[in-house]
């Protein structure tokens, strides 16, 4: 498959994803998104891949939201086919097994913020605007923004900013919890790689399984996420990283982990 939209590269063991359709602020059309879904599924299938970053083309947006020029128009029909991708296409992202990281280098509004909020970690330029205006389309977010930005700065927060579909800054979105730092533009995408390759240089097993096991604990009775916890703990016993590891942190050397 070729992409027009999509670029997708490799940095050793860091995948890129840049959305790139900066004419229309990288709006996520029938197109992006099928595009987007075969280079994650690329990612997937890439045995050496150990985190990936996601960013915007051009200087303005990291994603400005769902086309709103493909949207107009939709039927209740076609409005649901299009939410289904767009739920589908991010779950496929949320469950990859390595870390993901959103470098958001602009605008993150709409679906653009939903996809932000389907990473595992999210790192804003000084110049971003992140929010999920859809009230203001007459419309509510449909790629996930409701349940995704809920969890992730609570209630209140979430109701304020859907409510009223004014968007925060880099600053604000830090002060709220829905970014981890807000750095100048072109320091974004060095630090979110940064935490890429160190992140790559962790056992890749353990990484995985602490992914799936915050991810799957997040949902459950606390008594029920400890047992995810133990278990997965108890399993990377089984592995040959984990021998090497601790038998590297004994030999005072640094590991050489094999993803087994
Ligand atoms: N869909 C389609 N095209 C978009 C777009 C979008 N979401 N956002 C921007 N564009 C296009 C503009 O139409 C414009 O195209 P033309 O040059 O052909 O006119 C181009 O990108 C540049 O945009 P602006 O001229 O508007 O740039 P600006 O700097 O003046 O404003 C902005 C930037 C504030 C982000 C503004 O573009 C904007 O408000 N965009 C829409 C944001 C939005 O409402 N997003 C939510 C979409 S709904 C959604 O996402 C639903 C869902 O959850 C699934």
């Amino acid at each position: 498959m070729t992409s027009e939209f999509i670029k997708l590269e490799f940095d050793g063991p860091v995948a890129l994803i840049t959305i790139d359709r900066p004419k229309a602020l990288n709006a996520l059309n029938a197109q992006v998104l099928s595009e987007l879904d075969h280079a994650i599924g690329q990612v997937a299938a890439h045995a050496d891949a150990r985190a990936l970053v996601i960013t915007g083309g051009g200087e303005k947006a990291f994603v400005a939201g769902a086309d709103i020029a493909e949207m107009a128009q939709y039927t209740t029909a076609q409005a649901l086919a299009f939410a289904s991708r767009g739920h589908q296409v991010f779950a496929r992202l949320e469950s990859l097994s390595i870390p993901t990281i959103a470098a958001v280098n602009g605008f993150a509004l709409g679906g653009g913020l939903e996809l932000a909020l389907a990473c595992d970690l999210l790192y804003v330029s000084e110049k971003a605007k992140l929010g999920l205006p859809e009230v203001s389309l007459a419309v509510i977010p449909g790629f996930g923004g409701t349940q995704r930005l809920t969890r992730a700065v609570g209630k209140a927060r979430a109701r304020e900013l859907i409510f009223t579909g004014d968007p925060v800054d880099a600053n604000k979105a830090k002060e709220i919890g829905l970014a981890l730092e807000v750095l100048a533009p072109e320091a974004l995408l060095p630090r979110c790689k940064e935490v890429a390759h160190k992140i790559a240089t962790r056992g890749p097993v353990a990484v995985a399984q602490a992914k799936r096991v915050i991810e799957a604990g997040a949902d459950l009775p606390l008594k029920d996420a400890n047992e995810l916890e133990r278990q997965a703990f108890a399993l990377l016993f089984g592995t040959d990283d984990q021998k090497e590891g601790m038998k590297a942190f004994l030999e005072k050397r640094k590991a050489a982990f094999k993803n087994a």
